[in-house]
């Protein structure tokens, strides 16, 4: 049985098989729609989402699968000081796969250890987020044909942004592949990623504070929201949110083929008037990202042709 807790979880030849069926599936969903009939999904989310629990619901449903599951800590037994291991064994007996969110790192992980079904991370803390990043790489395998040879910059909050650190974790075993890191001082990337897997890796990189010095290099701008619920306190975040916003006058800098990339939800990152820019590109994102959990979703329950 397998689980999906980092990116790293996959081959790249699991992944890009996996992004294949994502888009066999984009283009074949009535292939598709009873591939998961009499099967059963638990989204266990114990931190808000729209996205990443909705897009899991959607892809479950359209397999001819059902759902089941709860969208906050406060209405499970997690209430009542249940741990995560005895939920997933109880959940074991009910469902065929679970989606987890936790806001503390690791805990997927703990729950995957107890489990008698496959656990997929669907965000742990500041930690990762794996089916984000399968979302990232469709999007951006679909866009530019290819995951090779690109100058991607990462701009916001690479402190805590777990997003940020799957992808990163995920793109350096593509070939040619530079980072941008955009960020204020404070919410730099952490040592853990710099450190183990940027230098040791001997990927080429650089920090840069200024969004517009960044701008024309790139072939991919991957905008984060600064995440106000890992602060410590409400001052920092209120004196950091708003450090970074893509107008249409800074994204006159870039290139024409580049493409604007985004996890959502946006605060005040992206400005309203870039969603009509043809680079604009986080809309379609949030749709790949139906696509590739369907593709995992069978991919884990091992489905076959
Ligand atoms: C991201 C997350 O939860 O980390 N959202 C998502 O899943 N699309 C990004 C964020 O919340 O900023």
């Amino acid at each position: 049985m397998r689980h999906l807790m980092s990116p790293l979880d996959l081959s790249v030849a699991e992944l890009d098989e996996l992004l294949d069926l994502a888009s066999d599936i984009e283009k074949n969903p009535q292939k598709y729609a009873h591939a998961c009939a009499g099967k059963k999904l638990a989204t266990c989310f114990y931190e808000p989402s729209t996205r990443t629990r909705l897009s899991f619901e959607a892809a479950m449903l359209n397999l001819g699968g059902s759902v089941l599951g709860f969208a906050s800590a406060d209405s499970s037994s997690a209430a009542k000081g249940e741990s995560v291991s005895d939920t997933i064994r109880v959940i074991s007996c009910y469902a065929d796969i679970c989606a987890m969110r936790h806001p503390k790192e690791g805990a997927p992980l703990v729950a995957a250890q107890k489990s008698g079904i496959p656990v997929i991370n669907a965000g742990d803390g500041g930690h990762q987020h794996p089916t984000q990043t399968l979302t990232d790489l469709l999007t951006i395998r679909s866009l530019k044909g290819r995951l090779d040879h690109m100058t991607i910059g990462l701009c916001g909050d690479l402190k805590f942004g777990r997003t940020v650190h799957s992808l990163i974790n995920a793109l350096i075993r593509y070939p040619g592949i530079s980072f941008v890191l955009i960020s204020p001082e404070e919410l730099r990337i952490p040592d853990y990623i710099r450190e183990d897997v940027l230098i040791k890796n001997h990927i080429p990189f650089r920090e840069v504070e200024r969004l517009e010095d960044a701008m024309p290099e790139l072939d991919i701008l991957y905008m984060t929201r600064v995440q106000r619920e890992r602060f410590f306190n409400e001052e920092d975040y209120i004196r950091l949110k708003d450090f970074y916003i893509l107008t249409r006058q800074k994204l006159n800098l870039a290139k024409e083929d580049l493409h604007v990339l985004h996890p959502l939800p946006r605060v005040n990152e992206i400005s309203v008037e870039v969603d009509d820019d043809p680079r604009a590109a986080y809309f379609k994102q949030a749709q790949y990202g139906v696509y590739v959990r369907m593709a995992l979703i069978l991919t884990l329950l091992e489905w076959r042709d």
